[in-house]
């Protein structure tokens, strides 16, 4: 029998991989067992209890990681004592953070990372970066709403009407989407940009304004997402922000490419021309921001404008989180055995998300971003 091993996130991640209900889907569906680190689920809302209800076991995290094959996990965690074959199924970024997988080399070590699923409809069950930027677009907005010394909605008083904010979406991706349809729903009057042509009829259609910044460019091979713009185009899509920037008393930043930098598309000056109380709640924080001064994972406040650099929002949703990430896990799980019990070789949701077999590096994908 194969056994899945369920760890506990550390450094203040609340969030589990595998949630008591889908783990008795696996049981039931697979005859797998499934070992639980004690406490793994407690900050989503699940108790040690809630698992052995569900058919787990609960054991220490060495034992976990001693006995089962199969290890899940969000984040990276140490592999010192691992001396039999294992299984690994994280979200460690490798095309950016190629320093994450050091600690996996060299060692019987098989290493999928879900952020790499192509995105097809068909691995869309599968796709942990939809499912976590979906809700940190919306946190987004909540976050920012908190952080903003002024209203969102048009407010009718007897004391006079307040007029409804203005919402600056950069990037209209999957989080970005979400952001400005959580803010039409708060009431906002909301703008927004993105390089991708596609990108213009999803903002329009949730009612937002589409920016246009001519002259991008995109790229079918591109499996969907945006590339590199040329230096040209940015500076003229910087201008253009300078100009919205001042009308905007939030603004939402989810630019990005993967496994490159983030473009710097707000700069100090820009962010000088919004109005007192103003915020920025950047999502491109891990790879530098679009915005100039961002900071990853930190607050800062620059002449009284609130910049928050924080692309893990979905982790401050943890209940929703874990139970969005255990279904895209369980799914990938049934993926895996369906493929190897078919014995399909060239399965291309396996083969991308695939990046160390044997303790050896062989996805083509990241050893082109390593360059
Ligand atoms: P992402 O997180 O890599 O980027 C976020 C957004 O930033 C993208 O919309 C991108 O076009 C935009 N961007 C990049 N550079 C920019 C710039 N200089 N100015 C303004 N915007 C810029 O991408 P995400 O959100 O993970 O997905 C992108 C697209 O992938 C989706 O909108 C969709 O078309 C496709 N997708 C397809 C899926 C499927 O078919 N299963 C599932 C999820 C996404």
């Amino acid at each position: 029998m194969k056994q899945i091993g369920v760890l506990k996130e550390k450094n203040g991640d609340r969030r589990v991989t595998m949630i008591p209900v889908t783990i008795k889907s696996i049981i039931s569906q697979f005859d797998y067992e499934v070992l639980v680190e004690t406490g793994a689920g407690i900050n989503s809302g699940y108790s040690d209890y809630d698992y052995t209800a569900s058919g787990a076991k609960i054991l220490s995290r060495q034992e976990v990681i001693n006995s089962a094959d199969t290890l899940l996990s969000i984040n990276q965690f140490e592999t010192d004592d691992i001396t039999n074959d294992k299984t690994i199924i994280s979200i460690l970024n490798p095309l950016f953070h190629y320093d994450r997988l050091g600690i996996y080399f060299n060692k019987p070590i098989k290493l999928y990372s879900l952020d790499l699923m192509p995105r097809t409809s068909k691995a869309q069950s599968m796709d942990v970066l939809s499912s976590m930027a979906s809700l940190a677009g919306y946190k987004a907005i909540l976050k920012a709403s908190e952080l903003s010394s002024t209203v969102v909605p048009m407010f009718t008083t007897a004391a006079g009407t307040v007029k409804p904010g203005r919402v600056l979406v950069i990037g209209a991706g999957v989080a970005g989407l979400q952001a400005i349809a959580t803010a039409k729903r708060l009431g906002a009057i909301v703008d927004a940009f993105d390089v991708r042509k596609a990108a213009a009829e999803e903002i329009r259609s949730l009612g937002a304004n589409f920016i246009e910044v001519e002259g991008a460019e995109e790229n079918e091979g591109s499996g969907g997402y945006a590339i590199q713009q040329s230096n040209d185009y940015l500076e003229k899509q910087r201008q253009l922000i300078y100009k919205h920037v001042s009308n905007a008393s939030i603004i939402v930043c989810t630019a990005n490419i993967p496994g490159r930098q983030a473009p710097m598309l707000i700069e100090k000056s820009s962010i000088e021309k919004m109005k007192p109380g103003g915020v920025i709640i950047d999502l491109a924080a891990e790879q530098g921001g679009n915005c100039e001064i961002t900071k990853n994972a930190e607050l800062i406040v620059h002449q009284q404008i609130s910049v928050l650099g924080d692309s893990n929002l979905s982790a401050e949703l943890p209940v929703t989180a874990s139970q969005l990430l255990s279904t895209n896990y369980f799914n990938f799980i049934k993926h895996l055995r369906s493929t190897t019990l078919a014995g399909i070789k060239n399965d291309t949701i396996v083969e991308d998300c695939l990046v160390i077999d044997e303790g050896k590096l062989v996805n083509e994908r990241v050893k082109t971003f390593m360059i």
